[in-house]
């Protein structure tokens, strides 16, 4: 077994399914050899195997993955096991049907697709853990193992009697007494009040589907149990690999609203304690018609420094696209160069590996036309196949990277519970929470200069920032509180906005209106929330500039603050929008309303010179070209990327080595449309 620390590659690979080709032997010779021209060192087997692995129950036939573990062996490959969860055999549900999900409705599913198993059910978790640990007996001492790949996709919830009587149990451990449950939820608004802890039934529309905290805790059980069913998982792995490291794949959503942020249903901070390395399936929509290639870009950066923060340790990219997807509703291939590109990018935020879904494109079904490294022509000269090839030898040029780690001065905080608070309450405007994309609003301007940025939760630690940006924190409790207090008191930057600090953990108001330690450390008192409708806008000035304001204007009042911005119109005309306040040793930016992009940078624009945030090896930066750093031994790697068709001119403070050509480079540097250059200090 290859240890994945001593693993001196990238992994570049990605998802193989020789059980879709157990009937075409030559195929699977084919693969081997052209594994190895396409510079494919590491490959996931099993994911939806089950089936092929024990085709009747008790009976394993484990032959035929026997073969691909030495054949990927024989050529120094890594093989990525993954437990076959995600995917059930016939004779499973048809024996066990209560290993099938239930629905809200009550409604049982019946076998097929894909990742609708329930969570509870003793027979599921039983018989996964009998697979799982065949697995690990068979292969946990073959020398091309490298790593668990733990179910797929963990997502969904059930609503059967066993998912019921743990969701009791689950409140029965957190609140104790039924009347706290009562009180938390506040079940007195519209009279519902349990009085016997077997009427508190899971969430539906045919029932209770308006408790805000009810709901709240629902998707915090849902984590808990998706969390236990992989600690289930992998129980017997432990025992028998316990030097093999386990990841299961986070995701990432939003397509169709053309967004691109993590996956909301799970809280992946949470979950991220539980896996040895982090793990994600990156899916932007590269050269699509709605935004620049620098703007996707930055969005893609985003959720890549999210995985990091998890565990401020490198993740991996565990799928990816070589060229087009399957499930948007357009689908376009990416351009010759943004291969390159793209993947760059996920090593220059931090992951170790380019991993695809998938190796060779299936003939059918669903994800018939998911881009794959080798096509339906079986070529080894299509443009992809190339491209991944010259992709997968760049990669071993850089191989020295592997490992680096990152550092950043400035953290935003996204929380899941404010999320899942933010999205479900009324009042407002209910399509302009948009949480996430405001984040990445903030996001962008640090991009855009080439600053490296942490997207922490807010139970990670806060003192290795210097400035910490927390807009939107819609659910606080007393110990985020606390922390943001001791945060700016003992010298750090803040910047908070309208939506913070007004719920508490199970999403009831505060009484009495914003928490007292929020207004001392911002130095104002909230008055009202207005809310704008989507052609409403109002303005702010701010250092003789006007900027403008869309969606939520905050009134508020001065207490200790200084005010930086006001108002243009409205009622609340020449009233304070934007406010800075000294807090202990620290600095507290209160943002009381929403803006555009251009305020956010000019707004940044000071703290970023008096932080000294500036990237210290370029002098102007540009929202097409990004510089990313990974940091090794002492030793800076900067990755220069050029998100745009054009040529760009990029300024270099510091003379560099490029690692590839041992090119010696000082002062002006240009790079081609799509170009990566990889260079050291
Ligand atoms: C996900 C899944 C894969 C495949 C790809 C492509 O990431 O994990 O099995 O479905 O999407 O759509
Ligand atoms: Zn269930």
């Amino acid at each position: 077994m290859v240890h994945f620390d001593l693993e001196k590659r990238f992994l570049h690979g990605g998802d193989y399914n020789p059980d879709q080709w157990l009937d075409y032997p030559e195929i699977l010779n084919e693969d081997i050899e052209m594994m190895q021209e396409a510079n494919v060192n590491t490959v996931t087997v099993g994911v939806f195997s089950w089936w092929a692995l024990e085709p009747s129950e008790g009976e394993f036939t484990f032959e035929w993955l026997d073969r691909i573990f030495d054949d990927v062996h024989k050529f120094g490959g890594n093989v990525i096991l993954a437990t076959p969860s995600g995917g059930r055999p016939q004779w499973l549900s048809q024996k066990y049907p209560e290993v099938n999900r239930t629905n809200s409705l009550g409604q049982k599913h019946t076998q097929g697709f894909r990742h609708n198993h329930c969570y509870s059910s003793p027979i599921y978790r039983e018989k996964v853990r009998i697979i799982n640990q065949k697995l690990a007996e068979r292969y946990g001492n073959h020398p091309a193992l490298l790593m668990w790949h733990i179910s797929n996709e963990y997502s969904g919830e059930c609503y059967c009697d066993y998912c019921k009587e743990n969701w009791q149990q689950w409140l029965k451990k957190k609140y104790g007494e039924l009347e706290e449950v009562n009180k938390a939820w506040l079940m007195s608004f519209w009279g519902n009040k349990y009085t016997d802890w077997s009427q508190v039934l899971p969430p539906s529309p045919l029932g209770e589907h308006k408790v805000h905290g009810m709901d709240l805790d629902w998707k915090r059980f849902n984590t808990d149990m998706t969390i236990n069913f992989y600690l289930n998982e992998i129980k017997p792995i432990r025992q028998i690999t316990p030097d093999v490291p386990v990841t299961t794949n986070f995701m990432a959503e939003g397509h169709e609203q053309h967004d691109f942020i993590p996956l909301e249903g799970i809280d992946y901070g949470k979950f991220a304690k539980y896996v040895d390395i982090v793990s994600w399936d990156s899916y932007p929509d590269w050269n699509n018609n709605y935004e620049s290639i620098a703007e996707t870009a930055m969005k893609s950066a985003y959720v890549h420094d999210q995985y990091w923060s998890l565990k401020q340790k490198p993740f991996l990219v565990m799928e990816s696209t070589p060229s087009e997807v399957n499930g948007h509703q357009f689908n376009k291939s990416k351009r010759p160069g943004m291969h390159m590109l793209s993947s760059m990018q996920q090593i220059a935020h931090g992951s170790d590996s380019t991993l695809y879904f998938q190796w060779r494109q299936s003939r059918g079904n669903s994800e018939k036309f998911h881009g794959a490294v080798v096509g339906h022509d079986n070529s080894r000269e299509n443009r992809v196949f190339k491209e991944v090839s010259e992709y997968g030898s760049r990669l071993e040029k850089i191989s020295e990277i592997k490992g680096a780690t990152k550092d950043s001065k400035v953290a935003i905080i996204f929380d899941w519970d404010s999320n899942w608070a933010l999205k479900r309450g009324g009042g407002f405007g209910r399509p302009t929470r948009q949480y996430p994309q405001t984040l990445q609003e903030h996001y962008s301007v640090f991009w855009e200069n080439d600053i490296a940025v942490d997207i922490i939760t807010s139970e990670q630690e806060f003192d290795q920032y210097d400035l910490l940006i927390a807009p939107m924190l819609y659910l606080m409790d007393e110990k985020t509180i606390s922390k943001l207090s001791n945060y700016v008191s003992s010298g750090g930057t803040l910047l908070s906005s309208y939506f913070t600090g007004i719920v508490n953990e199970t999403d009831l108001v505060n009484i009495g209106g914003w928490p007292s330690e929020l207004q001392e450390i911002f130095g104002i008192s909230l008055k009202e929330l207005d809310t704008l409708y989507p052609d409403e806008f109002n303005s702010l000035k701010f250092q003789g500039k006007q900027y403008q304001i869309k969606d939520y204007s905050g009134i508020i009042d001065v207490t200790q603050a200084e005010v930086m911005g006001t108002y243009q119109a409205e009622f609340y005309k020449n009233t304070p929008a934007v406010v800075k306040n000294s807090f202990g040793s620290g600095q507290a930016y209160y943002l009381a309303a929403r803006t555009n992009r251009d305020f956010l940078k000019d707004f940044y624009k000071p703290i970023i010179e008096k932080l000294y945030l500036a990237n210290s090896l370029i002098n102007e930066p540009k929202f097409e070209v990004s510089v990313q750093t990974r940091i090794k031994e002492g030793v800076s790697y900067y990755f220069l990327m050029n998100f745009s068709t054009d040529t760009q001119e990029v300024v270099l403070n510091k003379t560099v080595v490029d690692i590839e050509s041992s090119e010696i480079i000082e002062g002006k540097i240009l790079l081609n449309s799509y170009e990566v250059r990889v260079l050291k200090e």
